[in-house]
């Protein structure tokens, strides 16, 4: 199975954030990761649609776009038209998640949704077969940098169970604490792909960190 990384770059560097997309272009990485709060949803406000539309004129990897926002299909439109090529929503943010879903599949965006670490794998049954992607969340979202929780290998396990039982191709991603020693299990439980953020950023050689990381 691929192993695909999506560096955050909610963890890197605002005042060169054109040599931050740059040195991700020339990398590993297969994704960016741009992580959308808007201080209701979550406890912090990060950046949203003008930033992205930026990002998206440098940058030569698709853009992962995570909304930890309310009442996301207010902004399916517009986050389509500065870049995003997936687009994840919180299960718990959707009233209608399968309209969500088939909206941001009709913008032309690949579909994902994520879980929160205390929202159970069962509540996708329904809604696994329409899906692209799967974000399971391995800390509470709103900030960088937190401590990974180890109940996520479980539900990485569990998802794989499940996308294999329905027979689907929906990837599996992990954001939040993904490190050598978690993102090493992470890809033994069955995850595609790992989102890293401080970890990426805050070392010495981003670009080799992100290497090894896919190695795993
Ligand atoms: C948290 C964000 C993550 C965050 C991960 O709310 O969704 O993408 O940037 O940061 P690290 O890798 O530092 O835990
Ligand atoms: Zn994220």
């Amino acid at each position: 199975m691929e192993k695909l990384i999506a560096p955050s770059i909610l963890a890197s560097d605002f005042t060169r954030l054109g040599n931050e997309i740059e040195m991700l272009n020339q990398s590993d990485a297969d994704y960016i990761h741009c992580d959308v709060m808007d201080g209701v949803f979550v406890p912090n406000i990060s950046f949203g649609i003008p930033v992205i539309d930026q990002i998206n004129k440098i940058a030569n990897k698709p853009l992962d776009v995570h909304l930890m926002i309310v009442d996301p299909d207010r902004y399916i439109k517009a986050f389509k038209k500065a870049g995003a090529d997936i687009l994840t929503v919180h299960y718990e943010a959707c009233t209608h998640l399968h309209r969500t879903v088939q909206s941001i599949k009709d913008e032309g965006m690949r579909a994902s949704v994520c879980l929160n670490p205390h929202t159970p794998i069962h509540l996708l049954e329904d809604i696994i077969q329409e899906l692209d992607m799967v974000l399971l969340m391995s800390v509470n979202p709103g900030f960088g940098g937190q401590k990974f929780i180890e109940h996520t290998y479980h539900k990485v396990s569990q998802l794989r169970q499940l996308i294999e039982k329905r027979n689907t191709n929906t990837l599996i991603e992990v954001d939040g604490g993904v490190n050598y020693e978690t993102g090493k299990k992470l890809f033994e439980a069955g995850a595609n792909v790992l989102v890293a953020g401080s970890f990426v950023f805050g070392s010495e050689n981003p670009t080799e960190t992100i290497r090894n990381l896919k190695n795993l």
